[in-house]
């Protein structure tokens, strides 16, 4: 039987060897102006050699003051020489290994009430969330004014050229996790142009898109990361019913006008890692719910906007729980069309060459497999570095025994 995993595909006419998907890892290592650092070259010349046929890049900020943090990377005209060194360099390696390049996405962000540059007295958010920011009393928050709204979608456009410019083969409009975008998503009760109805909800995402796309160069791919839900009580998130279930009405109302919009490819994820960890990336903590209800959540609900737009290439998340075991998951989720492209989150940083030891043996080794330990999302959230202090412990070890351990 054919091996899905290996078969070609077209998005926006540009083929794919394969239909494995590097789904985007933030390493927090770029340098203080947001330019590529020196771990994060690293990851990714080891991502440029796994043979995978997309690599979405990490969460780029398009504005300073929406940086997540003080190293996260920053597009600008100071720093797109070191993108465009990069994107050259992982281009050149993957076509010396492979004769041919994968494609590079710019995943684009303001991470609004995550956004920590430097010094931020009071986050940018859409309005006030108690469940969100529960155990965060202590917090000040700044209401963003339509005003300030009316102006991101032209940094959007900026950064997206930019984007362009430097070598991305395509530009994510992020819209998932928390972050602004997706957080406008349900600002029901919200006044003004950006909250209350569906088209005020989505007006500050649409107005992104649509200014990405109207300076967007022939050839280049608009895509969007999006949560599929954000799994909260109804009022505290987007796309739930009033018992918390998912609700996907809104979610296909968003898939019609990005269609309209010419995006072929849409990056389904859920939740908010902030929060509710165990349902974006299920681990083997302790947890409200079994790790298996929460990849079950999101397989049925991508099966179903797989089905409900059979032509756009879906690409599904939260694979690397399944450890040695996610090729052959991955294999038939695309057999039985729950999606057409395969993503993998924590196995890239743990194992970037998994791809090719299954083409290769047609197996994983299980000694190199991410074990869902969270160790990389610590690191993170101490404000340090973030990589696999598992697998790639001569990097990683030290940097958690002192960031973490010694807290
Ligand atoms: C350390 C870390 C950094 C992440 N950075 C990003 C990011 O920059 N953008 C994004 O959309 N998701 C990010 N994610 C989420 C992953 O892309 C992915 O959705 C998640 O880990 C679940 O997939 P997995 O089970 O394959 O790991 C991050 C996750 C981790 C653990
Ligand atoms: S630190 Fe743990 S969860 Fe993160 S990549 Fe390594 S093994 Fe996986």
């Amino acid at each position: 039987m054919i091996n899905m995993v290996n078969q070609p595909l077209l998005i926006n006419g540009i083929e794919i060897d394969n239909r494995v998907v590097f789904q985007p890892m933030e390493g927090c290592d770029g340098n203080s102006d947001g330019s590529i650092g020196e771990l994060t070259h690293r990851r990714y010349m080891r991502f440029a050699e796994s043979g995978a046929g997309i690599i979405w890049f990490e969460a780029v900020a398009v504005t300073p003051e929406g940086r997540a943090n003080p190293r996260q990377l920053y597009i600008s005209d100071v720093t797109k020489e070191s993108f465009s060194n990069l994107i050259s360099e992982m281009k050149a390696r993957a076509i010396e290994l492979y004769g041919k390049a994968p494609i590079i996405i710019a995943q684009l962000t303001h991470s609004g009430r995550y956004a920590r540059p430097i010094d931020v007295p009071a986050p940018i958010v859409a309005y006030r969330n108690s469940i969100w920011e529960a155990g965060r009393e202590g917090q000040n928050y700044t209401i963003a004014t339509d005003e300030y709204l009316d102006t991101i979608s032209s940094k959007y456009a900026v950064a997206s050229t930019l984007a362009c410019e430097v070598g991305f083969d395509g530009v994510d409009v992020k819209c998932c996790h928390g972050y602004l975008f997706n957080e406008f998503l349900s600002a029901y009760n919200r006044e003004g142009n950006y909250g209350g109805s569906f088209e005020n909800r989505t007006r500050l995402y649409f107005d992104a898109v649509s200014a990405v796309k109207a300076n967007m160069p022939e050839g280049k791919i608009l895509t969007t990361r999006l949560n599929i839900s954000d799994c909260f009580p109804y009022g505290y998130g987007w796309g739930v019913n009033k018992d918390g279930s998912v609700n996907l009405d809104e979610t296909k109302l968003i898939m019609d006008k990005l269609a309209d919009q010419g995006v072929e490819m849409i990056n389904f994820s859920i939740g908010n890692p902030y929060v509710i960890p165990h349902i974006n990336r299920p681990h083997n903590g302790i947890t409200p719910e079994s790790p298996a209800t929460a990849l079950n959540r999101i397989y049925n609900a991508t099966a179903e906007l797989q089905a409900y737009r059979p032509s756009m290439k879906i690409v599904s998340s939260a694979l690397t729980y399944l450890g040695e075991k996610c090729m052959e998951y991955a294999g038939e989720m695309l057999d039985k069309r729950v999606c057409q492209l395969v993503g993998f989150g924590r196995m890239t940083f743990a194992y970037p060459s998994f791809y090719q030891d299954f083409k290769n043996n047609g197996f994983l080794d299980k000694k190199k497999c991410c074990i869902c330990c969270s160790k990389c999302t610590e690191l993170m959230r101490a404000g340090s570095v973030s990589g696999c202090p598992i697998r790639d412990k001569d990097t990683y070890l030290p940097l958690y025994m002192s960031k973490v351990m010694k807290k």
